[in-house]
C-alpha cells in the first residue's frame, strides 16, 4: 500500500518530508522519493530500499529550505521496485512531480496516445502516464490542467502534484485510494492517512472520491471534478501516532480485516469489462484447451485453492486438483503440458510453494503465480503473475489476502467459464454479486461488536469443532486455522457429513461447534449435523443467511450475513470467523498480530 506526504508552507525543511514519511513506513513499501521546489525548479530524490537509504542520498538537501514538497513509499503494482520506478515520476519538461497511489486501469491505451503526441517515458508504471497528461493539459493554470487530467483516468487513485512554476501550491485529487488533508495555521498537508500530520495538526478534510483540491498560502480548497467548489467538514481528531497508524484499531489484524471492502475493489480493479471478467495478465493465455489444473498452496492459500476446485469443477468441465505443497513436492505427479498450474501464495516467498511450482514446470506445466508481492520469487519463476493488489499486510495471519485470493480466484474461474461455453445467466448473477461485494461487506463488518460479545461467552472452552459441507466446509477449514493460530484454542475442521465417521466422539458440551449454514443447497443436510451436534450436547454457534430464524431453534448463538449466490459465501463469511478468532486472542491477552512460533512467510520447509 503506497503511502503519500505533501507539505505547503514556510517553516518546513525536507527533512520534515522525509520524516513525515518514515511515519508511513508501517504500511510497508519496496522504495522511497521526494520532490520539492528550490529556485524554480523541481528536484527529485528517489531509491529502491528504505528511506534511510533516501535519507543518506538527500545528504545536506535534508536541510534546503522550501515551500512545498510531496513524498512517497512505493509498494510495486506496476513494473518492478527499482530506482526509476520509484515516485515522484515528473512530465518530459521535468517541471512537474506526481506521487500517486492506486491503480489507473486505462495506463496502457493513455501511454500509447501520449507517445504519439511526442512524450518520453521513463518508468513502466502507470504513475507516469499522469505527469504526461497534465504536462499536455497545461496552459498556465496547474490546478486546471489536474482536473483535465483526471477526468481522463480510469481507475483508482489518490494523488498530490506539484509545478515549479507554481512553488507554492499541492493539487490533490482522490477516486478509490485514500487521501486525507490536513489543516494547519499558515501551512496545509497531504497523506494517505492522518499518522504524519497528527504531529502538525489535529484537523483533518477527508477528501472523498471525485474531490480535488488546491491547497496553498491561502488555504485549502476543494472542488468536485465537474469544477464546483464544495464544503468539506473539518473533523478534529484527537490521536496518538501508534493509534492512528493502525486506523485507531488495538492490532493491524483488525484494520486488515476492515479494510475487506477496499481489498475487493482492489482485486477486481481493471479486471471486469463490459459486463464479463477479463483478466489481462491471461491475454496470451488459450483457456480453451486446457484439460487440467494443478493448484498448489500452504495454509489459507490452500483453503482459497479449495474454494476454486469446488468452483470450477461445479461450472465447467475442467477437472482441479488441489494439493498442500509440502506434499506435492514429493510426490510423483501426473502433470504434462496440458495441465496448468496455479500456484497461490500471497508472500510469494513460500519454500513448499516455490519447490512445487519448480517440479509442475519441470514436468512441462504452464505456471499462474497468484500473489501480492510484485518481484517475489514466485513472480520470477512463473509464467503469469496476476496481482492480488492488497497493499502489505503486518498482521501474520492471513485476512485481507485470503478476501483478495477468494476474490481473484472467483474471477478466474467466472473467466474460464466463459471461455470454456459456459456462460448463463446465473453466472452473470454470481459476477453481480461480486461486484456488489464491497457494499456487502460493510454490513458483514458491522457485526464486529455482537461477535466480540460472543467471543467474551465463549472465551473459556479449549476446543472448538468447525463444520460445514460445500463452501461451506472450505470457511470451516479457514475458521478453524484462524482460530488456532491467533488465539491458541485447539480447533478441527471437519466436513460436516464426516462426523459420524469418527469425530463426533469428541462432542459433548465442553466441545462447542461452529456451523457455517448458510441457505445454500446442502443447508437441509446441515440441519440435520447440526441436530446430531446438539444431542450431544454440544453448544452450536450457526454462522447462517440473514431471515433464517429456524436456526434459533437448533442453535445456541446465530450470525448472519447477506444473502449471496451459494458460491460466495466463503467470501461474505470470511470477515465473520477472522473476527471470531481475533476476538477471542484479545480477551485471552494475546497479540493476535504476532502469534507464537509462525512468521508471515514461510522460507523454509
Ligand atoms: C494463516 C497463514 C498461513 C499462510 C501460509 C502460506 O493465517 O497466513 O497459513 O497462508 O503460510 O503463505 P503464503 O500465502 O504466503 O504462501
Amino acid at each position: 500500500m503506497c503511502g503519500i506526504v505533501g507539505v505547503v508552507g514556510d517553516d518546513f525543511k525536507v527533512f520534515d518530508v522525509v520524516d513525515s514519511l518514515k511515519r508511513l513506513e508501517y504500511r510497508g513499501y519496496d522504495s522511497a522519493g521526494v520532490a520539492y521546489i528550490k529556485d524554480g525548479k523541481v528536484l527529485i530524490f528517489k531509491s529502491v530500499g528504505r528511506i534511510d537509504v533516501l535519507r543518506g542520498s538527500l545528504g545536506e538537501h535534508l536541510k534546503d529550505e522550501i515551500s512545498v514538497g510531496i513524498a512517497h513509499t512505493r509498494w510495486a503494482t506496476h513494473g518492478s521496485p527499482n530506482d526509476t520506478n520509484a515516485h515522484p515520476h515528473t512530465d518530459c519538461t521535468g517541471k512537474i512531480a506526481i506521487v500517486h497511489n492506486g491503480i489507473i486501469e486505462n495506463f496502457r491505451e493513455l501511454k500509447a496516445f501520449l507517445e504519439g503526441l511526442g512524450h518520453e517515458f521513463r518508468s513502466d508504471t502507470d504513475t507516469e502516464v499522469i505527469a504526461h497528461l497534465i504536462e499536455e493539459e497545461y496552459k498556465g493554470d496547474i490546478f486546471e490542467a489536474v482536473l483535465n487530467a483526471v477526468r481522463k483516468l480510469d481507475g483508482a487513485y489518490a494523488i498530490g502534484v506539484v509545478h515549479s512554476d507554481h512553488p507554492d501550491t499541492i493539487i490533490a485529487a482522490r477516486k478509490g485510494s485514500p487521501l486525507v488533508i490536513g489543516v494547519g495555521n499558515g501551512f496545509s498537508l497531504i497523506a494517505s492517512d492522518i499518522t504524519p500530520m497528527l504531529r502538525y495538526t489535529k484537523d483533518f478534510i477527508f477528501l472523498e472520491d471525485g474531490d480535488i483540491a488546491l491547497l496553498n498560502d491561502k488555504g485549502v480548497k476543494v472542488f468536485r471534478m465537474d469544477g464546483k467548489p464544495v464544503d468539506r467538514r473539518i473533523q478534529r481528531i484527537d490521536l496518538s501516532e501508534s493509534a492512528a497508524e493502525k486506523g485507531g484499531y488495538k492490532h493491524f489484524m483488525m484494520k486488515e480485516i476492515m479494510e475487506g471492502p477496499q481489498t475487493l475493489v482492489s482485486a477486481m480493479t481493471g479486471r471486469i469489462k463490459d459486463g464479463y471478467v477479463k483478466i489481462p495478465e491471461l491475454e496470451e493465455l488459450d483457456l480453451s484447451k486446457i484439460t487440467r489444473i494443478n493448484v498448489v498452496a500452504c495454509g489459507t492459500s490452500y483453503h482459497a485453492a479449495m474454494f476454486f476446485k469446488y468452483f470450477v469443477e461445479q461450472h465447467t468441465d475442467v477437472d482441479v486438483s488441489v494439493e498442500v505443497a509440502s506434499e506435492f513436492r514429493y510426490r510423483k505427479p501426473h502433470i504434462d503440458d496440458k495441465t496448468l498450474t496455479l500456484a497461490i501464495s500471497q508472500s510469494g516467498e513460500t519454500a513448499d510453494t516455490l519447490e512445487s511450482v519448480r517440479l509442475a514446470k519441470r514436468l512441462g506445466s504452464n505456471i499462474i503465480a497468484i500473489t501480492n508481492v510484485v518481484g517475489s520469487t514466485i513472480t520470477r519463476e512463473s509464467d503469469i503473475s496476476i496481482m492480488m493488489n492488497s497493499g502489505p499486510e503486518i498482521g501474520v495471519a492471513a485476512t485481507k489476502t485470503y478476501v483478495a485470493q477468494l476474490t481473484i480466484l472467483a474471477l478466474l474461474g467466472l473467466q474460464l467459464i466463459r471461455e470454456r461455453g459456459f456462460w448463463s445467466g446465473r453466472h452473470k448473477r454470481i459476477l453481480d454479486n461480486l461486484i456488489r461485494m464491497p457494499e456487502i461487506f460493510e454490513n458483514v463488518l458491522s457485526l464486529s461488536d455482537s461477535i466480540r460479545a460472543l467471543a467474551e461467552k465463549y472465551s473459556r472452552y479449549e476446543h472448538f469443532m468447525y463444520i460445514g459441507r460445500g463452501y461451506g466446509f472450505i470457511t470451516a477449514m479457514e475458521g478453524a486455522l484462524k482460530l488456532k493460530e491467533i488465539s491458541y484454542i485447539h480447533a478441527e475442521a471437519y466436513p460436516a457429513g464426516e462426523l459420524k465417521h469418527g469425530p463426533i466422539a469428541l462432542l459433548d458440551e465442553k466441545f462447542p461447534v461452529f456451523a457455517i449454514s448458510p441457505s445454500d443447497s446442502l443447508y437441509l443436510k446441515m440441519k440435520s449435523n447440526i441436530i446430531e451436534c446438539k444431542a450431544r450436547d454440544a453448544k452450536i454457534i450457526s454462522v447462517g443467511t440473514s431471515g433464517n430464524g429456524e436456526l434459533f431453534d437448533i442453535s445456541n448463538d446465530v450470525l448472519f450475513v447477506p444473502r449471496v449466490a451459494d458460491e460466495l459465501y466463503p467470501l461474505v463469511m470470511a470477515p465473520v470467523i477472522q473476527t471470531f478468532a481475533y476476538h477471542m486472542a484479545d480477551i485471552k491477552g494475546y497479540d493476535p498480530d504476532k502469534p507464537r512460533n509462525l512468521a508471515k512467510s514461510v522460507t523454509v520447509e
